[in-house]
């Protein structure tokens, strides 16, 4: 999604706000472009990284002030080109300096566009941006604050927005509805960033700002207000993040950093939540509604992408381990198709960012229905853990490329011990939950021989990586573990691959199969393995090569299929912690045998916080 970094202070503004969009590249983005105010309005924007932008400033000069906005934008209204990119201003010879950068969409764009237009405005781009910024203009009265608060009260949709007036050389507005925003505190100085990666450098004191809340920004004042006006205070927090945590260490890849953190990162998503002595899941964020989760008649994981998949993990989890009626579905599908939710109706957003969107309405909406919404979220003070009525943070720490993987291991821990917390109180015995756990402290190590198996995932994967066409099939716990393995091989090396039920083949999809197609069974020992043996059959002999993902000493495997990769032997509910690992290493091989950009993978962003 697009990127916001502004800064009002006493030094120079150029430096923070282009290591600001740096720090925000992960999220994804296809231009970028800035504007300070010393005296003047000064603007640059470039099509491509942020080092592009960068290189133009130098080149052009002049960009010598205390106080700017910049931007990094993911495409939504208008194609990608320099006219487009933000900042954006409003009309040459009708406005009054103002300029704007924005995250999300304002919806009715093209009414205040026909508005704007009657009234004289000449527009240069396609955005809805230029419309705000427009508006913003048409509606200034000598008071910038007024005037964004005027044509916020006129505006429906999502937005986050940074802006200044060369009338107002000291005054910041900036604003928030449903799109992420947080002012970071420093010493007479603010930094105002869509994501705290931007901020962490100069302060960990911040402000998340609510939606509807339009803040003032001045070197030595603050003010927040709604968007009529009516003064609302804000706290600042302390801002959980450390830079470290965001840099590549001695890896190539964030994607590959973050596959080889996972052993640390379940030791700290467990950390403190497994009590083996009493037998208990302590879960502080969700204990006040500890009764209400055990006599919940249903549960509904929502989610996107990954977290979906983690959620097809957790239906089969709470089924399994709380005897709780369980349904997962898109977010999106969710939150459109009129749902069911009566009495008893506990609803479970999954983000890893917690912006997502369809997820955040997914939540609203069953909250509306009367849902008890809980939130499995790994940024904490995100939009969806504010929505929550309870939640578990993943603690997985900051995940920075683009392609899930901690995260995915972290929401599906985090849904486990959910899960057992919730069984704990119904009908497994302490025993049981004393068991789970200790098998649970037992996978990080687990995890730990797997990632010992990369060079000979990268051999195997080699073999096939030129093939355009893959498949990969599971059952049971294992399914969703195949849907992420296809997801995560199409979304960095742009292979097609689909992931399916292994019994789902026969109705169609085995017409597929020629010879030497790779389909990567997901093929553990567990309650379907003889089942899963007769689905490689299938494919073997029809020409299909086979990949396995199977349990360490399982021989029989071995004679099916052409390359194994092993993984150790645990209870069928934690399988997927385990399975999935090396399917990310699969994924990750092939997009660099293909040349791809591992991080930042074409046409996609970080936490999709539009529609
Ligand atoms: C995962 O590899 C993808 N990048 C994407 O599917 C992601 O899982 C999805 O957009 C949901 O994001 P969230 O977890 O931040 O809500």
């Amino acid at each position: 999604m697009c990127g916001i970094v502004a800064y009002i202070g006493r030094r120079p503004a150029l430096p923070v706000l282009l290591e600001g969009l740096k720090r925000l590249e992960y999220r994804g983005y296809d231009s970028a472009g800035l504007a300070v105010l010393n005296g003047g309005l000064k603007v640059a924007k470039a099509v491509g990284r942020v080092a592009v932008l960068e290189d133009l400033v130098n080149r052009q000069g002049g960009f010598d002030a205390t106080m700017g906005v910049a931007h990094t934008r993911w495409a939504t209204h208008g194609g990608v080109t320099e006219k487009n990119a933000h900042p954006h201003r409003d009309d040459a010879t009708l406005g009054h300096g103002v300029v704007v950068i924005h995250n999300g969409i304002i919806e009715n764009y093209a009414t205040l566009k026909r508005y704007l237009e009657e009234k004289g405005h000449v527009f240069t781009s396609e955005t809805d941006t230029e419309v705000l910024a427009h508006l913003i203009g048409e509606l200034y009265r000598g008071d910038l604050e007024r005037a964004v608060q005027s044509a916020l009260r006129e505006v429906t949709g999502a937005y986050a927005i940074a802006v200044m007036c060369a009338k107002e050389p000291d005054v910041m507005v900036v604003a928030r509805k449903g799109s992420p925003l947080m002012v970071g505190v420093g010493k007479d100085e603010y930094v105002v960033a869509s994501d705290s990666s931007a901020i962490v450098a100069h302060t960990t004191q911040a402000i998340t700002l609510d939606d509807y809340t339009v803040a003032r920004i001045t070197r030595d004042s603050f003010r927040t207000t709604t968007v009529d006006n009516v003064p609302v205070t804000a706290e600042i927090r302390e801002l959980e993040y450390d830079l470290g945590q965001i840099d590549l260490g001695a890896f190539d890849h964030y994607m590959l950093k973050e596959i080889h953190e996972q052993p640390n990162a379940l030791r700290l998503c467990m950390k403190g939540r497994l009590d083996l002595r009493s037998g208990q899941i302590v879960l502080g964020g969700v204990s006040e509604f500890a009764r209400e989760l055990a006599r919940a008649k249903r549960v509904i994981f929502v989610g996107q992408g990954t977290a979906l998949h983690a959620g097809m993990v957790a239906e089969y989890l709470m089924e399994d381990l709380a005897k709780i009626p369980t349904d997962v579905d898109f977010a999106s599908e969710f939150r459109y198709r009129n749902p069911m939710v009566e009495e008893g109706t506990v609803v479970v957003a999954i983000s890893q960012s917690g912006e997502t969107a369809d997820t955040l309405a997914a939540l609203q909406e069953a909250k509306q229905r009367g849902a008890l919404a809980l939130g499995l979220v790994n940024v904490v003070g995100s939009s969806i853990s504010r929505e929550t009525d309870a939640g578990v943070y993943l603690r997985v720490g900051p995940e920075i490329g683009v392609a899930s993987t901690k995260a995915f291991l972290g929401q599906v821990c985090v849904a486990t011990m959910l899960a057992a917390f919730v069984g704990r109180r119904r009908f497994l015995s302490a025993d049981a939950v004393r068991e789970l756990m200790e098998q649970m402290e037992r996978v990080p190590s687990h995890i730990e021989r797997i990632l010992a198996q990369s060079e000979e995932i990268k051999r195997a994967t080699a073999r096939y990586v030129e093939r355009d066409n893959w498949l990969f099939l599971g059952r049971g716990y294992n399914y969703p573990v195949a849907l992420e393995g296809a997801l995560k091989l199409k979304e960095i090396s742009y292979i097609h691959a689909e992931g399916m039920p292994a019994a789902e083949m026969k109705h169609g999809p085995i017409a597929l199969i020629d010879e030497g197609m790779p389909v990567v069974f997901v093929a553990t020992r567990n309650s379907q393995y003889e089942k899963i043996l007769s689905n490689i059959e299938e494919v073997r002999s029809r020409g299909g090569h086979v990949i396995a993902v199977a349990t360490e000493g399982d021989e029989e495997i071995r004679r099916h299929v052409q390359e194994v990769f092993w993984v150790p032997d645990v209870p069928e509910p934690l399988q997927p912690l385990l399975t999935v690992v090396p399917l990310q290493l699969l994924a990750y091989h092939a997009a660099l045998m293909r040349g791809r950009d591992v991080d930042k993978p074409r046409n996609l962003a970080k936490s999709v916080t539009v529609e």
